[in-house]
């Protein structure tokens, strides 16, 4: 017996659970699938299987991973969807109730379970060296069979990757390595942050240790071609905290910003130089490249971190926690200076993946051009933003539309020369597609929807893997 689950925002509308597995053939496709579009899209989300505890708050960053993948080949579509079967899944589906507190709070922890298991996959899904990983920033990848989706366990690379491992690795264009990192990564609350990278073929081949200033949620990084960047930003872990009934995870004001900037393959500790700004913050970097000796990083930035608790427990002003697209420069030496790209409410951002790393031109964003007061992530849009130019070429999916984050999918040699993949749920018919756009031509619409047999809910982070 699941207990019903409590009327908050992230449990309703677009993030109401769904909960159902399901395959289907010969998807209902308006319009034509390009015929050099063959693999799969992948997406991953949150889809909890029960409530949590009734003193305990859900955050939509808890819910259990589920897994779509929409697979696409001469002209037509399949799709299947499957939960990622961690630890903490089969024992709460065995319990037939929530074990663990939100974000494996241990306030809320049954007695029955180990701490170490709270793990959701919910975040992230990404290939690699012939495998399929679901990413979770609490622990290591857990492997799944990347047709089935059947999950085979965590992987731990030889046993480098020790505990935390971001949702967010960067592929290094230049060999295929997968450089990644692990912040909390001697327990929850620690300073220590992990940085491994795993080759080509997914084996190990350089692991190092270095420490942030404060034990942040250190989300994403940033990876050049002569760089990585570890962001210190003032979204804070305390167990202490936690155990005093306040939040785990929490927005502390009077924390600066620091950036550890490192070379690509340095030995951590006194290898990573910081710099220091006023508070700043963003989840997820479009991209990241060297300019001289000065490393500029563009993001969906803002003020202030959204969905995060200041420390007395209270929620952002969603204006003032809004993302725009906006280029982070760190100067070789020691400054910061921010400026503004291009002005759209913004959610995920994406690249032309094979220039990870380098100069480049074009992001793929989702966002919308709407008033944002009131909205729950209810980004109506997708848009190619030429960040040299700072122009926008934009398609809107209309009223009521919640719009997922755009993968590109490179079909020609030219930077941005491809085609753009979201998930797109109309709240009025409340029907889910996936829209196929050219990413040139974006404001012409999608080429295709292909609909799916039901409700797909609002999720995070998709991948393309091309068919072998
Ligand atoms: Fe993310």
């Amino acid at each position: 017996m699941s207990l019903p689950f409590p009327d908050e925002p992230y449990l309703r509308g677009y993030y109401r659970p769904f909960g159902a597995e399901m395959e289907a053939e010969d998807l209902v496709v308006e319009g034509t699938i390009p015929a050099d579009l063959a693999g799969t899209f992948y997406r991953n989300g949150p889809d909890p299987q029960h409530p949590p505890h009734p003193d305990d708050r859900y955050h939509v960053f808890d819910g259990d991973g589920m897994i779509y993948a929409i697979r696409l080949g001469g002209g037509r579509a399949s799709m299947r969807n499957r939960y990622v079967r961690t630890r903490k899944f089969e024992l709460e589906r065995a319990a037939g109730k929530r074990l663990f507190g939100v974000f494996g709070n241990p306030r809320f922890n049954d007695p029955s379970v180990s701490p170490m298991e709270y793990n959701t996959a919910n975040t992230h899904i990404w290939p690699h060296g012939g495998a399929l990983y679901a990413l979770m920033e609490g622990c290591p990848p857990t492997a799944l069979d990347p047709d089935t989706l059947e999950t085979r366990g965590y992987e731990t690379f030889g046993s480098t990757v020790t505990g935390p491992f971001t949702a967010h690795p960067k592929t290094d264009p230049s060999d295929g390595a997968m450089h990644a990192f692990g912040y909390s990564a001697k327990g929850p609350g620690s300073t220590a942050v992990r940085y491994n990278i795993i080759d080509s073929a997914g084996q190990p081949r350089h692991l190092a240790w270095l420490d942030q200033p404060y034990a942040s949620m250190m989300h994403d990084f940033a990876l050049t071609e002569r760089h990585v960047v570890f962001p210190c930003l003032p979204v804070v872990i305390s167990m202490d905290r936690a155990m005093q009934g306040k939040p785990l995870t929490a927005w502390e004001s009077d924390r600066a910003s620091h950036f550890g900037v490192m070379a690509k393959g340095g030995a951590g500790g006194s290898d990573v130089r910081w710099v220091e700004t006023d508070p700043t913050f963003m989840f997820h970097i479009a991209n990241s490249f060297d300019d001289g000796d000065d490393v500029v990083i563009d993001v969906a930035g803002s003020k202030r971190a959204p969905l995060m608790p200041a420390v007395d427990g209270s929620l952002p002003d969603p204006q003032e926690s809004r993302f725009t697209l906006k280029r982070w420069r760190i100067g070789h030496n020691g400054t910061f200076r921010e400026e503004q790209i291009d002005g759209l409410d913004l959610q995920f951002p994406r690249i032309d993946d094979r220039m990870q790393g380098k100069r480049y031109r074009y992001a793929f964003v989702n966002g919308t051009a709407r008033p944002s007061a009131g909205r729950i992530d209810g980004f109506d849009s997708i848009a190619t933003i030429d960040v040299e130019r700072g122009t926008r070429d934009e398609f809107s999916f209309g009223d009521g539309a919640f719009c997922g984050e755009p993968v590109f999918v490179a079909t020609g040699p030219e930077e941005g020369e491809g085609w753009l993949l979201n998930l797109v749920w109309d709240s009025h018919a409340n029907e889910s597609i996936l829209a196929i756009t050219d990413a040139r031509n974006v404001a012409a619409g999608p080429v295709a929807r292909v609909h799916m047999p039901a409700r797909v809910p609002g999720g995070f982070h998709c991948h393309w893997r091309a068919a072998a």
